[in-house]
């Protein structure tokens, strides 16, 4: 389940990337799917969050804080949004999703996977 949900974020971050790229008029596409990212993102965290619990993962704590820290990345970003040009905005969105996604989902999620391997189904 979290496999796929991770899937389904690389997803809508690619689709925003392209969105950004593609077409400059279409703002309304562009936010609605960033919009998207953002509600999956809180359920996928929420998910991911419960299942550390369920498996009485010992580095729960540090990876909340870690999601909470993305989140206050976030929300800097949408307050920069109202006063940065859309371009550079797109750009620091597209950069802010690469690194979090990247830094996050294939580094501090693959050390809980890294605890199931060793302690929970050895
Ligand atoms: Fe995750
Ligand atoms: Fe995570």
């Amino acid at each position: 389940m979290i496999d796929e949900q991770h899937r389904r974020l690389f997803a809508l971050a690619g689709r925003l990337t392209l969105d950004a790229s593609a077409n400059d008029k279409d703002e309304a596409g562009g936010e609605a799917v960033l919009a998207d990212l953002l509600d999956y993102t809180h359920s996928h965290f929420r998910d991911e969050e419960e299942f550390m619990r369920l498996i009485q993962y010992p580095g729960l704590r540090v990876h909340q804080q870690a999601h909470a820290s993305i989140f206050a990345g976030v929300d800097q970003l949408l307050a920069r949004m109202r006063t940065v040009d859309r371009q550079i905005m797109r750009r620091e969105i597209g950069y802010f999703i690469s690194e979090w996604l990247v830094r996050h989902v294939l580094h501090d999620d693959l050390q809980y996977t890294r605890y199931i391997r060793d302690q929970v189904m050895p």
